[in-house]
């Protein structure tokens, strides 16, 4: 593993990973490789910027003569993907970007990654493809049962990687996290819009009954998993990374509101996502196995989340003050309020 392509690498979790490998190691180049969608920001990557072993290369992972170009230039041996379209709610408004990226842009990689005949092509994926678990928690051999658009792509492009495998005998391992939260994270999803708006007294969007279950873990500690079944990991295996605790939206704001001192009033219930799963919950053993665990538990991670969000205003409130996200904020939730 010398040149890492990271597919996504200027988005929230990518741009994690990246500042923690070139922190940790001082062998590897890092390729980022992205299209910069309006999840995508250079700022990011501002950290880096002035690694001689860090390198940017704007780029799309559904053209396969962009890919074919990188992969040459820097000689890639290691692809990580996280390259994809990522929020649930947009996927209902526009499933089709969500089909081409993270479906169709796979196979494209998978491509190049059979073509040069690489050391390791690894895949993020995510606890969503297997649907709500009311009960248990989900091991990697659990059947899929996708119900949005975006955790049916997510799970087309796991399948891609899988049939690679089985097919060409390729290199390939995958990872299913858990919801992320932590620095960079566009304020779109729950966390970070939270908290940014509570600390603008702005009212908390909070989809039906709020009893929703999810197991919110610390951005590094997912991209430390990462490296470990990177290094660990055996071949067409997956490996499921997450806290193993799942905590209700409920709990999850009022945790921000209290780390905050903002009052409840600030709750605002809303009409719930359609389709909504109600609980998302990993068993984490086998990855466990390999010496991985979450170093922080949701109260440590939300803590050092809203401390991130309070000092880093300049990150957030150039997105929050543009026109793409006042367009998108007013689409999804003018009109939903149900009365308190
Ligand atoms: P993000 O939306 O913050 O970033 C996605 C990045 O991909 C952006 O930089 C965007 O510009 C880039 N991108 C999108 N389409 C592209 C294309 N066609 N070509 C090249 N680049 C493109 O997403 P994130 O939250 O950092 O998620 C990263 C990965 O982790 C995704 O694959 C996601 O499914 C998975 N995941 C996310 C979570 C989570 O809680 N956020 C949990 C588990 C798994
Ligand atoms: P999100 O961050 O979109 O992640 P995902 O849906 O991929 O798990 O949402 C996290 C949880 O918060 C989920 O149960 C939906 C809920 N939610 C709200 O209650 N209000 C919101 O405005 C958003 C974006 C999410």
């Amino acid at each position: 593993m010398k040149n890492i392509l990271v597919t996504g690498g200027a988005g929230f979790i990518g741009s994690n990973f990246v500042h923690l490998m070139l922190g940790k190691y001082d062998d590897i180049n890092i390729i980022v490789f992205d299209k910069l969608t309006y999840a995508g920001n250079q700022d990011n990557l501002i950290p880096v910027e002035k690694n001689p072993r860090y390198h940017f290369y704007q780029g799309d992972i559904c053209h396969p003569d962009e890919v074919d170009r990188v992969m040459q230039r820097f000689e890639i041996d290691t692809i990580v993907n996280f390259a994809a379209e990522t929020h649930v709610d947009r996927s209902l408004m526009e499933p089709g970007g969500f089909i081409q990226t993270d479906v169709y842009g796979t196979y494209v990689l998978l491509e190049a990654a059979k073509k040069y005949g690489i050391e390791r092509y690894h895949q993020i994926s995510t606890d969503e493809v297997y649907g709500a678990v009311l009960e248990g928690r989900s091991k990697e051999t659990d059947q899929l049962h996708t119900r949005s658009p975006y955790s049916a792509a997510k799970a087309g492009g796991d399948l891609m990687c899988l049939a690679y495998y089985t097919s060409f005998n390729m290199p390939i391992t995958i990872t299913r996290g858990s919801n992320n939260i932590g620095p960079y994270q566009y304020p779109e999803k729950a966390v970070p819009l939270f908290v940014t708006n509570a600390i603008d007294n702005k009212p908390l969007p909070l989809y039906g009954d709020g009893l929703q279950m999810r197991d919110y873990q610390y951005v590094q500690d997912h991209c430390e998993g990462i490296d470990v079944v990177l290094r660990k990991g055996q071949p067409g295996e997956i490996y499921n990374l997450g806290t193993g605790v799942e905590t209700t939206n409920l709990e999850m704001t009022h945790a921000i509101l209290r780390l905050l001192n903002k009052p409840e009033s600030l709750i605002q219930p809303i009409t719930d996502r359609p389709g909504h799963d109600r609980r998302y919950a990993l068993d984490c053993s086998k990855v466990q196995a390999l010496g991985w665990r979450s170093a922080h538990n949701f109260e440590q991670a939300i803590e050092a989340t809203v401390k991130w969000y309070v000092d880093n205003e300049w990150w957030w409130r150039k997105i929050k003050s543009g026109d793409r996200y006042q367009e998108y904020y007013q689409k999804q939730y003018a009109g939903r309020e149900i009365n308190k």
